[in-house]
């Protein structure tokens, strides 16, 4: 695997690549981006990855300082996994000058969920992902499921700007009690990691329930909260919304998808499961 710091040392090994599948990360690999990295090689000729963590996507206060930083064991994971290329900038590369461009998302689409909890992280997510797709240019992109609100916003982005690039979306990976994986998994004591699974067994009890006819989303949103704050969780929501949009359903709407953020301890847990 060949690691790039410039763009040019990127692009110019891109030129040759053919069918390139590109997976942006953030680093500290786990199954789940492993599983995108499998993926993007059964669609392409050749996989590209990033590891860039993202200041403009952290708010005032959240972990940017503390992410996990892993790179030695990071590369080691994408080269097993064939990825042939690996672009790993540094904050002059991407931001050579910070504060001046950025892509601002549909205000329908950061308005809700994640974008009201997390002012300015759709619009720091858009900005980097932008920028990576025209350093890359790939065929592909490929997002996980798990950031569904994520994956829903850079679709829109592909559109809206008609960016060249197809996107695919791959399957959130969990441990074998439920918990989605995720990098920020690793802030739980063992303690906490023992509770975590409660998330996904809400988000499980509510898909049944309106699985098998269960109109009144309100009550099982409220009840999914109930069972959160009583076991100790802070939770930010659990909501049942459109898949397209994330907005709430209309009583004609069938495609869903139930999503959730709460805190546990000092570690805020995001997932969400199609209904
Ligand atoms: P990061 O959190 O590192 O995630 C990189 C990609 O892996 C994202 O598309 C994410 O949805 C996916 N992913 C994370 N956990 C997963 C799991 N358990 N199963 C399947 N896929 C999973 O998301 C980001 O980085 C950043 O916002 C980024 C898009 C790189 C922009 O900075």
């Amino acid at each position: 695997m060949q690691i790039h710091r410039t763009i040019e040392s990127l692009r110019s090994a891109r030129a040759g690549a053919g069918r390139t599948a590109f997976v942006p990360t953030m680093g500290n690999l786990h199954d789940g981006h492993i599983a995108l990295m499998r993926q993007a090689a059964g669609h392409a000729d050749s996989v590209v990855a990033s590891i860039f963590v993202n200041r403009l996507q952290f708010g005032q206060g959240e972990d940017f300082e503390h992410y996990p930083r892993t790179f030695a064991a990071d590369c080691e994971r994408l080269a097993a996994a064939g990825v042939a290329h690996l672009f790993a900038p540094d904050e002059a590369v991407m931001y050579p000058q910070p504060q001046s461009y950025h892509v601002d998302p549909a205000p329908t689409h950061v308005s809700v969920l994640e974008g009201e909890c997390r002012p300015g992280h759709f619009r720091g997510v858009a900005t980097v992902v932008l920028k990576l797709l025209n350093i890359v240019q790939p065929e592909l992109a490929l997002f996980g499921k798990k950031d569904y609100q994520q994956l829903m916003v850079l679709r829109n982005m592909v559109r809206e700007l008609a960016l060249p690039v197809e996107v695919l979306a791959g399957e959130t990976v969990r441990a074998g009690d439920g918990l989605a994986l995720s990098s920020r998994n690793g802030y739980l004591s063992a303690e906490e990691r023992v509770r975590a699974p409660l998330l996904y067994r809400l988000l499980c009890h509510i898909r049944s329930a309106v699985a098998s006819g269960e109109r009144d989303l309100a009550k099982l949103e409220a009840e999914a909260m109930a069972q959160l704050e009583g076991a100790g969780w802070q939770p930010d929501y659990v909501a049942v919304r459109r898949r397209a949009d994330l907005q709430p359903p209309a009583d004609e709407d069938d495609a869903l998808v139930v999503l959730a953020a709460a805190r546990l301890g000092r570690t805020r847990l995001i997932d969400n499961l199609e209904i």
